[in-house]
Protein backbone atom coordinates (compact mmCIF):
# COMPACT_ATOMS: atom_id res chain seq x y z
CA UNK A 1 0.00 0.00 0.00
CA UNK A 2 0.86 3.57 -0.15
CA UNK A 3 1.25 5.22 3.75
CA UNK A 4 1.99 8.59 4.26
CA UNK A 5 3.67 8.72 8.00
CA UNK A 6 3.70 12.26 10.19
CA UNK A 7 6.12 11.89 13.12
CA UNK A 8 8.53 9.59 11.08
CA UNK A 9 11.68 11.02 12.49
CA UNK A 10 10.92 10.03 16.27
CA UNK A 11 11.61 7.15 18.01
CA UNK A 12 8.61 5.65 16.97
CA UNK A 13 8.09 6.77 14.00
CA UNK A 14 11.47 5.53 12.73
CA UNK A 15 10.55 1.97 13.59
CA UNK A 16 7.13 2.17 12.04
CA UNK A 17 8.88 3.59 8.91
CA UNK A 18 10.98 0.43 8.97
CA UNK A 19 8.77 -2.15 9.27
CA UNK A 20 6.15 -0.79 6.86
CA UNK A 21 9.17 -0.82 4.19
CA UNK A 22 10.05 -4.39 5.07
CA UNK A 23 6.34 -5.74 4.83
CA UNK A 24 7.08 -4.10 1.17
CA UNK A 25 4.51 -0.82 1.19
CA UNK A 26 5.36 2.34 -0.10
CA UNK A 27 6.08 4.76 2.43
CA UNK A 28 6.14 8.88 2.16
CA UNK A 29 7.02 10.70 5.32
CA UNK A 30 6.71 14.11 6.21
CA UNK A 31 9.85 15.68 7.90
CA UNK A 32 10.50 19.10 8.74
CA UNK A 33 14.22 19.39 8.58
CA UNK A 34 15.58 17.73 5.52
CA UNK A 35 19.32 17.30 6.57
CA UNK A 36 18.98 16.01 10.12
CA UNK A 37 20.31 12.95 10.31
CA UNK A 38 16.35 11.24 11.07
CA UNK A 39 15.64 12.22 7.63
CA UNK A 40 18.71 10.60 6.00
CA UNK A 41 17.67 7.46 8.11
CA UNK A 42 14.26 7.61 6.28
CA UNK A 43 15.85 7.75 2.95
CA UNK A 44 18.48 5.09 3.36
CA UNK A 45 15.58 3.05 4.02
CA UNK A 46 13.93 3.55 0.65
CA UNK A 47 10.98 6.34 2.43
CA UNK A 48 9.72 9.20 0.12
CA UNK A 49 10.18 12.89 2.28
CA UNK A 50 8.01 15.80 1.89
CA UNK A 51 8.75 18.44 3.70
CA UNK A 52 6.01 20.43 5.68
CA UNK A 53 4.80 21.15 9.43
CA UNK A 54 1.50 19.58 10.69
CA UNK A 55 0.79 22.82 11.99
CA UNK A 56 0.45 23.92 8.77
CA UNK A 57 -2.09 21.46 6.40
CA UNK A 58 -1.03 23.87 3.03
CA UNK A 59 2.79 22.72 3.02
CA UNK A 60 1.52 19.08 3.02
CA UNK A 61 -2.26 18.50 2.00
CA UNK A 62 -0.93 17.60 -1.64
CA UNK A 63 2.19 15.59 -0.95
CA UNK A 64 -1.05 12.95 0.81
CA UNK A 65 -2.13 12.89 -3.11
CA UNK A 66 -2.36 8.73 -3.61
CA UNK A 67 -1.58 7.24 -0.37
CA UNK A 68 -3.97 4.54 0.67
CA UNK A 69 -3.50 4.80 4.19
CA UNK A 70 -2.00 8.07 6.37
CA UNK A 71 -0.49 6.92 9.51
CA UNK A 72 -0.33 10.32 12.32
CA UNK A 73 2.20 9.92 15.06
CA UNK A 74 2.86 13.31 15.71
CA UNK A 75 2.65 14.26 19.18
CA UNK A 76 4.64 16.17 21.70
CA UNK A 77 5.46 15.18 25.69
CA UNK A 78 5.78 18.95 26.70
CA UNK A 79 4.90 22.05 25.39
CA UNK A 80 6.85 24.83 23.60
CA UNK A 81 5.98 28.06 22.73
CA UNK A 82 4.20 27.79 19.26
CA UNK A 83 3.56 24.01 19.96
CA UNK A 84 1.18 23.81 22.80
CA UNK A 85 -0.36 20.18 23.33
CA UNK A 86 -4.04 21.95 22.08
CA UNK A 87 -2.05 23.01 18.57
CA UNK A 88 -0.18 19.98 18.18
CA UNK A 89 -2.43 17.21 19.42
CA UNK A 90 -6.04 18.88 17.91
CA UNK A 91 -4.84 21.53 15.87
CA UNK A 92 -2.20 19.04 13.54
CA UNK A 93 -5.08 16.13 13.62
CA UNK A 94 -7.12 18.28 12.30
CA UNK A 95 -4.53 19.31 9.53
CA UNK A 96 -3.89 15.44 9.09
CA UNK A 97 -7.70 14.47 8.75
CA UNK A 98 -8.04 17.03 6.44
CA UNK A 99 -5.49 15.93 4.25
CA UNK A 100 -6.69 12.55 4.69
CA UNK A 101 -10.03 13.41 3.51
CA UNK A 102 -8.86 15.90 0.45
CA UNK A 103 -7.11 12.95 -0.87
CA UNK A 104 -9.64 10.22 -0.12
CA UNK A 105 -7.61 8.20 1.99
CA UNK A 106 -9.04 4.77 3.19
CA UNK A 107 -7.56 4.35 6.50
CA UNK A 108 -6.43 7.36 9.05
CA UNK A 109 -4.32 5.53 11.93
CA UNK A 110 -3.89 8.09 14.58
CA UNK A 111 -1.30 7.84 18.04
CA UNK A 112 -3.03 8.18 20.89
CA UNK A 113 -1.82 6.91 24.35
CA UNK A 114 -2.83 4.84 27.12
CA UNK A 115 -4.44 7.25 29.53
CA UNK A 116 -6.43 9.23 28.01
CA UNK A 117 -10.17 9.34 27.82
CA UNK A 118 -13.18 11.85 29.33
CA UNK A 119 -11.90 12.37 32.81
CA UNK A 120 -7.69 12.24 31.73
CA UNK A 121 -6.18 14.34 34.12
CA UNK A 122 -3.08 15.56 32.11
CA UNK A 123 -3.37 18.10 29.36
CA UNK A 124 -1.30 15.03 27.15
CA UNK A 125 -4.38 12.81 27.40
CA UNK A 126 -6.99 15.46 27.78
CA UNK A 127 -5.63 16.53 24.03
CA UNK A 128 -5.22 13.19 23.46
CA UNK A 129 -8.97 12.25 23.85
CA UNK A 130 -10.00 15.69 21.73
CA UNK A 131 -7.69 14.12 18.88
CA UNK A 132 -9.22 10.83 18.82
CA UNK A 133 -12.87 12.72 19.04
CA UNK A 134 -11.95 14.71 15.91
CA UNK A 135 -10.52 11.07 14.33
CA UNK A 136 -13.87 9.11 15.44
CA UNK A 137 -16.12 11.82 14.00
CA UNK A 138 -14.47 12.44 10.77
CA UNK A 139 -16.06 10.08 7.72
CA UNK A 140 -12.39 8.63 7.50
CA UNK A 141 -12.40 4.85 8.27
CA UNK A 142 -9.72 4.70 11.40
CA UNK A 143 -7.84 2.79 13.47
CA UNK A 144 -6.53 4.18 16.84
CA UNK A 145 -3.58 3.02 19.11
CA UNK A 146 -3.13 4.14 22.73
CA UNK A 147 -0.15 2.84 23.74
CA UNK A 148 1.55 2.17 27.59
CA UNK A 149 5.36 2.91 27.41
CA UNK A 150 7.19 1.94 24.70
CA UNK A 151 10.80 1.11 25.20
CA UNK A 152 13.72 0.88 22.67
CA UNK A 153 17.35 1.24 22.22
CA UNK A 154 16.41 5.21 21.25
CA UNK A 155 13.56 5.85 23.59
CA UNK A 156 14.29 8.99 25.77
CA UNK A 157 12.91 7.65 28.69
CA UNK A 158 14.84 4.27 28.78
CA UNK A 159 18.54 6.03 28.22
CA UNK A 160 18.26 8.17 30.81
CA UNK A 161 17.41 5.05 33.22
CA UNK A 162 20.43 3.37 31.76
CA UNK A 163 22.37 6.51 32.26
CA UNK A 164 21.69 6.74 35.90
CA UNK A 165 22.13 2.60 36.90
CA UNK A 166 25.38 3.19 34.88
CA UNK A 167 26.75 6.36 36.73
CA UNK A 168 24.68 6.78 40.10
CA UNK A 169 25.53 4.97 42.99
CA UNK A 170 21.59 4.90 43.22
CA UNK A 171 17.95 4.76 41.15
CA UNK A 172 16.03 7.90 42.01
CA UNK A 173 12.65 6.80 42.42
CA UNK A 174 9.52 9.37 42.96
CA UNK A 175 7.27 8.49 45.66
CA UNK A 176 7.00 4.97 46.74
CA UNK A 177 7.43 3.36 42.73
CA UNK A 178 4.29 1.53 42.97
CA UNK A 179 2.56 3.13 40.07
CA UNK A 180 2.30 0.95 37.67
CA UNK A 181 3.07 0.33 33.26
CA UNK A 182 3.07 -2.00 30.84
CA UNK A 183 5.82 -1.36 28.84
CA UNK A 184 5.85 -2.57 24.87
CA UNK A 185 8.64 -2.81 22.73
CA UNK A 186 8.70 -0.33 19.92
CA UNK A 187 9.32 -3.21 17.32
CA UNK A 188 5.61 -4.71 18.83
CA UNK A 189 4.08 -1.33 18.42
CA UNK A 190 5.22 -1.10 14.73
CA UNK A 191 3.91 -4.12 13.74
CA UNK A 192 0.64 -3.38 15.44
CA UNK A 193 0.84 -0.17 12.46
CA UNK A 194 1.94 -2.58 9.70
CA UNK A 195 -0.76 -5.05 10.46
CA UNK A 196 -3.57 -2.70 10.96
CA UNK A 197 -3.24 -0.84 7.61
CA UNK A 198 -5.09 -2.98 5.71
CA UNK A 199 -6.82 -5.46 7.72
CA UNK A 200 -10.23 -5.04 7.93
CA UNK A 201 -11.08 -6.23 11.28
CA UNK A 202 -9.13 -3.41 12.91
CA UNK A 203 -11.41 -0.10 10.60
CA UNK A 204 -13.41 1.83 12.88
CA UNK A 205 -11.27 0.20 16.20
CA UNK A 206 -9.56 1.80 19.13
CA UNK A 207 -6.86 -0.68 20.51
CA UNK A 208 -4.74 -0.45 23.58
CA UNK A 209 -1.23 -1.73 23.19
CA UNK A 210 1.00 -3.14 25.76
CA UNK A 211 3.54 -5.68 26.71
CA UNK A 212 2.80 -8.99 28.48
CA UNK A 213 3.01 -7.55 31.79
CA UNK A 214 2.09 -4.81 34.31
CA UNK A 215 5.24 -3.97 35.89
CA UNK A 216 5.51 -1.28 38.99
CA UNK A 217 8.46 1.10 38.38
CA UNK A 218 10.49 -0.09 41.27
CA UNK A 219 10.35 -3.58 38.71
CA UNK A 220 11.08 -1.78 35.70
CA UNK A 221 14.67 -0.34 37.59
CA UNK A 222 15.24 -4.02 39.24
CA UNK A 223 14.91 -5.43 35.30
CA UNK A 224 16.79 -2.85 34.10
CA UNK A 225 19.63 -3.64 37.15
CA UNK A 226 19.50 -7.54 36.18
CA UNK A 227 20.37 -6.89 32.66
CA UNK A 228 23.11 -4.59 33.02
CA UNK A 229 24.60 -6.80 35.68
CA UNK A 230 24.63 -3.88 38.17
CA UNK A 231 23.20 -3.71 41.96
CA UNK A 232 21.48 -0.75 42.89
CA UNK A 233 20.09 0.43 45.89
CA UNK A 234 17.05 2.69 45.28
CA UNK A 235 16.44 5.93 46.71
CA UNK A 236 12.38 7.30 46.79
CA UNK A 237 11.97 11.02 46.92
CA UNK A 238 8.56 12.40 48.24
CA UNK A 239 6.55 13.33 45.43
CA UNK A 240 6.04 16.80 47.46
CA UNK A 241 9.49 17.63 47.19
CA UNK A 242 9.29 16.49 43.75
CA UNK A 243 6.22 19.02 42.14
CA UNK A 244 7.70 22.00 42.72
CA UNK A 245 11.24 20.78 40.83
CA UNK A 246 8.99 19.64 38.11
CA UNK A 247 7.05 23.38 38.34
CA UNK A 248 10.19 25.19 38.11
CA UNK A 249 11.87 22.73 35.20
CA UNK A 250 9.12 23.38 33.09
CA UNK A 251 9.71 26.81 33.44
CA UNK A 252 13.22 27.34 33.51
CA UNK A 253 14.52 24.30 30.94
CA UNK A 254 13.79 24.66 27.36
CA UNK A 255 13.63 20.96 27.62
CA UNK A 256 12.14 19.63 30.49
CA UNK A 257 13.76 17.19 32.51
CA UNK A 258 10.49 16.76 34.16
CA UNK A 259 7.28 18.37 34.06
CA UNK A 260 3.78 18.97 36.40
CA UNK A 261 2.03 17.21 33.16
CA UNK A 262 4.54 13.93 33.30
CA UNK A 263 4.74 13.93 36.79
CA UNK A 264 0.65 13.31 36.81
CA UNK A 265 1.07 10.76 34.49
CA UNK A 266 3.86 8.85 35.76
CA UNK A 267 2.16 8.51 39.25
CA UNK A 268 -1.22 7.15 37.58
CA UNK A 269 -1.19 3.42 36.66
CA UNK A 270 -0.62 2.61 32.69
CA UNK A 271 -1.59 -0.52 32.01
CA UNK A 272 -4.21 -2.11 29.84
CA UNK A 273 -6.34 -5.29 28.32
CA UNK A 274 -4.19 -6.68 25.31
CA UNK A 275 -6.71 -9.44 24.15
CA UNK A 276 -7.58 -7.53 21.01
CA UNK A 277 -4.27 -6.21 20.07
CA UNK A 278 -3.05 -10.36 20.32
CA UNK A 279 -6.10 -11.35 18.19
CA UNK A 280 -6.34 -8.95 15.64
CA UNK A 281 -3.61 -7.04 14.89
CA UNK A 282 -1.92 -11.02 15.39
CA UNK A 283 1.34 -9.23 17.70
CA UNK A 284 2.46 -11.27 20.71
CA UNK A 285 4.66 -8.67 22.72
CA UNK A 286 7.89 -9.26 24.05
CA UNK A 287 8.42 -8.61 27.99
CA UNK A 288 10.66 -6.04 29.18
CA UNK A 289 13.06 -8.42 30.17
CA UNK A 290 13.66 -9.84 27.38
CA UNK A 291 13.27 -7.09 24.95
CA UNK A 292 16.27 -5.13 26.72
CA UNK A 293 18.27 -8.34 26.95
CA UNK A 294 17.86 -8.53 23.16
CA UNK A 295 18.72 -5.08 22.90
CA UNK A 296 22.15 -4.28 24.97
CA UNK A 297 23.28 -7.71 24.48
CA UNK A 298 22.18 -8.85 21.12
CA UNK A 299 23.31 -12.71 19.87
N1 LIG B 1 7.25 7.04 23.41
C1 LIG B 1 6.26 6.53 24.14
O1 LIG B 1 6.47 5.83 25.17
C2 LIG B 1 4.82 6.80 23.75
C3 LIG B 1 3.79 6.19 24.47
C4 LIG B 1 2.46 6.42 24.09
C5 LIG B 1 2.18 7.23 23.00
N2 LIG B 1 3.22 7.85 22.32
C6 LIG B 1 2.89 8.72 21.19
O2 LIG B 1 3.59 8.24 20.06
C7 LIG B 1 3.89 9.32 19.17
C8 LIG B 1 5.36 9.30 18.81
O3 LIG B 1 6.11 9.41 20.02
P1 LIG B 1 7.69 9.41 20.00
O4 LIG B 1 8.13 8.87 21.32
O5 LIG B 1 8.20 8.79 18.75
O6 LIG B 1 8.00 10.98 19.98
P2 LIG B 1 9.25 11.77 19.34
O7 LIG B 1 10.44 10.92 19.25
O8 LIG B 1 9.34 13.04 20.10
O9 LIG B 1 8.75 12.10 17.86
C9 LIG B 1 7.82 13.10 17.60
C10 LIG B 1 7.65 13.26 16.12
O10 LIG B 1 6.71 14.31 15.85
C11 LIG B 1 7.30 15.22 14.93
N3 LIG B 1 6.74 16.56 15.11
C12 LIG B 1 6.64 17.29 16.25
N4 LIG B 1 6.09 18.49 15.97
C13 LIG B 1 5.84 18.50 14.64
C14 LIG B 1 5.28 19.45 13.75
N5 LIG B 1 4.87 20.67 14.17
N6 LIG B 1 5.16 19.13 12.43
C15 LIG B 1 5.61 17.94 11.96
N7 LIG B 1 6.16 17.00 12.75
C16 LIG B 1 6.26 17.29 14.07
C17 LIG B 1 8.78 15.17 15.24
O11 LIG B 1 9.47 15.72 14.14
P3 LIG B 1 10.94 16.39 14.28
O12 LIG B 1 11.92 15.26 14.13
O13 LIG B 1 10.99 17.35 13.15
O14 LIG B 1 11.00 17.04 15.63
C18 LIG B 1 8.95 13.67 15.41
O15 LIG B 1 8.98 13.04 14.14
C19 LIG B 1 3.42 10.59 19.88
O16 LIG B 1 2.14 10.93 19.39
C20 LIG B 1 3.33 10.17 21.33
O17 LIG B 1 2.38 10.92 22.05
C21 LIG B 1 4.52 7.63 22.67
Amino acid sequence: MKVFVTGATGFVGRSVAARLIEDGHDVRCLVRHEESDEAAYLRGLGAKLSMGDILDAGTFIHAVKGSQALIHLVGIIFERRGASFHEIHVHGTMNALAAAATNKVERFVYMSALGTGPEAKSVYHQTKWEAEAAVRSSNIPYTIFRPSTIFGAESELFQMLFGQVRRLPFVPVIGDGRYRMQPIAVGDVAACFSNCIDNGKAAGKTYELGGPEALSYNEVIDIICRVMGRRRRKLHSPVSLVKPVAWLSERMQGKPMLTTDQLTMLLNDNVCDITAMRAELRVEPVGLEAGLREMLHPE
